[in-house]
């Protein structure tokens, strides 16, 4: 029993069970698979994304926790804060950040070659105000952002999830629109656009129904002045899509 080669085996036998259950907890349980609002595409990331990633990212990219953010210590300072869930490539991202220098802004994103994309933007602008955490944004809201603590949430072309069988997975529905309030401060503003017609009347229903929101118009608000055309946007807009803003205000 004590000899030598017994023990390694043993170890041996024991870690690989321990990989074993460690992968089994990470499986999802039949039927408790979470719907996601994305899937993860293998992008190819340009040489310039990679490297904005690899030199950049350590300083801009805020690792998941499972713990509440303290803006305070991660911009040095206290100033109002905004959450931007899909950045997708973060132009509009930048071009808000480097307009509102008073404002800090807080971008998720899933999709990595958007992550390195953005990073180039950040260091081009020299933007101080901006963090990216690279998760899905439903936990991040739950986890890292505290109640009450936002200033503003951006929700600019979500994916809108054509069919039919696929709208749960549409990010504007009445449970997370309950969470995004929660972490709004008391007149804070949830702002989405989309050039979706069907999903623009969904959003307009479900915001106007949550009793926490106000909405900052009598329907759809017009654009407001800090929001640029996106790269998504454009591309509606070529195909003869319309485009709607909604602006809601926490009560
Ligand atoms: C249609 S694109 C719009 C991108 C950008 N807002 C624009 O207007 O150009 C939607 C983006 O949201 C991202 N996304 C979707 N669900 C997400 C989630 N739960 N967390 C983080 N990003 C998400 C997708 O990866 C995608 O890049």
């Amino acid at each position: 029993m004590n000899d030598p080669r017994h023990r390694s085996a043993a170890r041996a036998r024991l870690a690989a069970e321990g990989a074993q259950t460690e992968a089994r907890a990470r499986e999802p349980v039949a039927g408790t698979r979470p719907i996601r609002s994305f899937v993860l595409r293998a992008g190819r990331m340009g040489s310039g994304q990679v490297r904005a990633l690899a030199e950049l990212g350590p300083r801009f990219v805020l690792p998941f926790q499972n713990t509440p953010l303290d803006p305070a210590a991660v911009f040095g300072r206290s100033a109002p804060l905004v959450l931007e869930i899909g950045f997708g490539m973060g132009d509009a991202t930048a071009q808000i950040a480097a307009a509102r220098p008073d404002t800090d802004f807080i971008g998720c994103e899933v999709h990595a070659p958007g992550v390195g994309a953005l990073l180039q933007r950040i260091d081009e602008r020299g933007l101080a105000n901006l963090r990216i955490v690279q998760h899905d944004a439903v936990e991040v809201l739950e986890h890292m952002i505290a109640p009450a603590s936002l200033a503003g949430i951006h929700v600019f072309f979500p994916d809108p999830w054509h069919k039919k069988k696929h709208h749960k997975r549409r990010l504007i529905q009445p449970a997370f629109v309950a969470r995004l309030v929660t972490r709004l401060a008391p007149g804070g503003t949830l702002h989405c656009a989309t050039d979706w017609q069907p999903y623009a009347e969904q959003m307009l229903a479900v915001l106007g129904a949550e009793p926490g929101l106000v909405n900052t118009a009598n329907a759809y608000a017009p654009k407001p002045d800090y929001r640029p055309l996106t790269k998504f946007e454009q591309r509606g807009l070529r195909l003869g899509h319309g485009v709607w803003d909604l602006v809601f205000a926490r009560r």
